[in-house]
């Protein structure tokens, strides 16, 4: 089986394709909800130091188990140790693979529909009444199936007819277009107080509210870097072993997070244009704010039709690496074809989302806190696993095809990933749990 597995065409294809699916509605939609309900630019601050301080080497971490054992997440822990205890964990990364798409075409969704209202003006009258009309019920499950539907062609080609060849076209074009929104929404009235928003955090309520923000803002982190669901175990599954994983892993955090600053120099200024600022919390706040605001300035719907296209274009080549992680495992494990797998996939999706289109109440929860939970759980799982049951492999894995510094790094980076980075992520889970319990 091994030889006939799947692999990136070329090394810029792994790279657009990963950072396609970090790059999404994490940094366009989820950020700001997420930013808002927890203090702006202090969130800011925590989000981008797990980032840096624990994504980058779990980013590595992810990576090193999927390229060492050529397989879905599933097939890596269980081929990669002795143990039954962590070939059923695995099995976690599939649930959680189908909660995150289930919502996440839901967004997606939403998406297609605001990008063809733009053409039509339909909720310039009203923005608050149409999102209202449109978010939860049939024809949200319309447009969920619509947008799964797309996911579904693409992953149904294969890593380098379908992925590798989407990407490579959608991520240049969602750069070039979110510099030009950018500019933009600097001209508006409205940019200074964003950016403030934004970018100056309040120390105040950094010190006051951190074990609240704590939780929010690595989910958030984890969400944005696609880690703890096993997307990264399984593209770099597909990987040759002369790739610096370093050097790449690095390049793909850093380009993700350029291009969400990028995305926040847009969002909030419009945000903030019509004076609402980003107050309201909620999931759907930030499409109202938007529709809003495209509404009332000027070349407003021409920017509404670029916007809404360019998220959309975001929204796809993420949700279709969420697909690739049940179709890999269906096809790996139980040898069954791409196309198959992905038709299973695509119908059990398709009841799934449908859930989570009919209820604000599943909606919510499968989004926000069930998703900060699995994703901190599932990364806690893959480092404790490179840490304790690779090892010295891992070592050896990180060093393959890396440079010097890479060669150096390596064994310093295994006593980050087995001990202090799950301290870490305990740690926060156990800060977002204690609430729960009263
Ligand atoms: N990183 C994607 C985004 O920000 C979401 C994602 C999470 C994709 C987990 C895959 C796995 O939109
Ligand atoms: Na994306």
């Amino acid at each position: 089986m091994a030889d006939t597995r799947e692999s990136w065409q070329t090394r810029l294809g792994f790279i657009l394709a990963a950072v396609g699916s970090a790059v999404g509605l994490g940094n366009i939609w989820r950020f700001p909800w997420m930013a808002s309900e927890n203090g702006g630019a202090a969130f800011l601050v925590v989000y981008l130091g797990i980032v840096l301080l624990v994504g980058v080497p779990g980013l590595l971490g992810e990576f090193v188990i999927g390229r060492r054992s050529k397989r879905n997440p599933v097939g890596a822990l269980s081929s990669l140790s002795d143990s039954k205890g962590w070939s059923a964990f695995g099995h976690v990364f599939v649930v959680t693979a189908v909660l995150l798409l289930s919502f996440y075409s839901v967004v997606g969704g939403w998406i297609l529909r605001y990008f063809g209202a733009s053409f039509t003006g339909a909720y310039f009258g009203n923005p608050g009444a149409y999102f209202s009309s449109i978010n939860y019920g049939f024809e949200a499950v319309a447009f969920h199936v619509l947008f799964l539907f797309l996911t579904a062609a693409i992953v149904g080609f294969g890593v380098k007819g379908g992925i590798e060849r989407a990407t490579k076209v959608m991520m240049p074009a969602i750069v070039v277009l979110l510099v030009g929104l950018a500019a933009w929404g600097l001209t508006l009235d409205g940019a200074s107080a964003g950016l403030a928003f934004y970018l100056s955090p309040d120390l105040g309520y950094l010190q006051t509210h951190f074990l609240d923000i704590l939780p929010a803002a690595a989910g958030q982190a984890l969400f944005t870097l696609s880690l703890g669901a096993g997307t990264m175990v399984t593209y770099a599954s597909y990987l040759g072993e002369d790739r610096s994983l370093p050097v790449d892993g690095t390049f793909i955090a850093g380009l993700n997070t350029l291009v969400g600053v990028l995305a926040g120099f847009v969002v909030f200024p419009i945000l903030f244009a019509l004076g609402s600022g980003a107050g309201q919390p909620g999931a759907g706040a930030v499409f109202v704010s938007l529709a809003g605001a495209f509404a009332a300035l000027p070349y407003g719907q021409v920017v509404a039709v670029v916007f809404f296209g360019v998220v959309a274009l975001a929204a796809l080549s993420s949700s279709i690496s969420m697909l690739e992680i049940p179709v890999s495992f269906l096809v790996d494990e139980y040898g069954v074809s791409r196309r198959k797998a992905t038709v299973a996939f695509t119908g059990l999706f398709l009841v799934t989302g449908s859930v989570n289109a009919l209820s604000a109440q599943v909606f919510g929860f499968v989004a926000g806190t069930l998703v900060n939970l699995l994703l901190t759980g599932g990364l806690a799982g893959f480092l404790l696993f490179t840490g304790w049951v690779l090892g010295t492999d891992a070592v050896a894995e990180l060093r393959s095809g890396a440079g010097d510094l890479g060669q150096r790094l390596a064994t310093p980076w295994l006593y980050a990933v087995g001990v202090v980075l799950p301290l870490f992520l305990v740690f926060t889970l156990l800060s977002s749990l204690l609430p729960l319990l009263g």
